[in-house]
């Protein structure tokens, strides 16, 4: 196996049919009976499609821009991931580092919540459970072949998946919906579905690479807030890589010392759009393309795979 780090493998979930490990699928119905409130954030996405970026943007919204209060408290703090602290036994620091539902639950509002999977696309019953859409809901959806490359990277990076594969090995594992959260498609296809609801806003990791302040713009339009043009233009720079980089409070360096990175390798990585033309054989890409125009044979959706 090249997954070395997980301590009873990935199992197929239902409802939803993710792929998880285990102790999140023992878990899950803890996550599941929590209730949304309707001044809530939910961001949704695919592990690697920017979710860091966007919850730091969304916090901050939600927040005043305090800045101070911001770079006082790491981001996984202020805004969890449901199910991170349920994702392995073995990994005292993954319990350590995410705080668990019932915490969640005692956090004042206006919470930012980012659960990596769809589960409010893909399953009726789930969905119903959470009334959806009564909190508001962002989805950030990157194209698949630099989620591909930044997931390969981060698979080597953090202990709980301990890969010790090629990046190609990857790519099949990737496409044949055998990596945690997979299957990709679904995931973004139900929300690029439900885009135009009132409470939705999906949105594209290159779009924000390409013009990030106009990005930001939308966002904060969705959520209902307005700040003058000095704040937007200091969210602006603060979300910018090289800065976001070097911001302790969202950089996850702290995994590194807590033991659940390896020392080589960044969480905030390369940031680049089109960075999959440094690391795919013309084979691997030419399948990849026909992994992709398969799985979205019936859809509008485009990806924008280089800028
Ligand atoms: P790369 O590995 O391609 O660099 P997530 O937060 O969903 O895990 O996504 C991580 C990806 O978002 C990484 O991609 C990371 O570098 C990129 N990213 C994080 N902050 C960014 C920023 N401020 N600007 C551009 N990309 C950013």
């Amino acid at each position: 196996q090249l997954f070395t780090g997980y301590d009873e493998g990935l199992v197929r979930m239902e409802p939803g049919g993710f792929v998880m490990p285990p102790s999140y699928a023992r878990n899950a119905e803890k996550i599941y009976r929590m209730q949304p409130r309707n001044d809530d954030v939910w961001l949704l996405t695919f592990p690697k499609c920017g979710t860091t970026w966007t919850c730091e943007l969304l916090w901050l919204l939600q927040n005043n821009c305090d800045f101070e209060a911001a770079g006082k408290t790491g981001l996984t703090i202020r805004t969890p991931f449901l199910e991170m602290p349920y994702l392995s036994n073995k990994m005292q620091a993954m319990r350590e580092m995410f705080m668990n539902v019932d915490k969640v639950e005692q956090l004042p509002s206006p919470r930012v919540l980012r659960p990596h999977f769809a589960i409010l696309f893909a399953s009726t019953s789930t969905a119903r459970h959470y009334q959806v859409f009564i909190m508001q809901v962002v989805y950030v959806a990157r194209n698949p072949k630099d989620v591909i490359v930044s997931y390969y990277f981060h698979h080597k990076l953090i202990k709980l998946h301990g890969y010790i594969g090629t990046l190609d090995e990857f790519a099949e594992y990737f496409m044949n919906d055998e990596v945690a959260y997979a299957p990709f498609f679904p995931h973004i296809l139900d929300a690029w579905s439900k885009r135009h609801h009132p409470n939705m806003h999906f949105m594209f990791y290159e779009d924000m690479k390409r013009d990030l302040r106009g990005e930001i713009e939308k966002v904060a339009a969705f959520l209902g807030k307005s700040y003058s043009d000095e704040v937007m233009a200091k969210l602006t720079e603060h979300l910018k890589f090289d800065n976001f980089q070097k911001n302790e409070s969202v950089n996850n360096e702290s995994g590194k010392k807590m033991g659940a990175m390896n020392e080589d390798g960044r969480f905030i990585r390369k940031g680049k759009t089109g960075d999959w033309k440094n690391h795919f054989s013309p084979e691997l890409n030419s399948r990849i393309d026909e992994w992709i125009e398969k799985n979205l044979a019936d859809s509008d959706l485009k990806f924008v795979t280089e800028l």
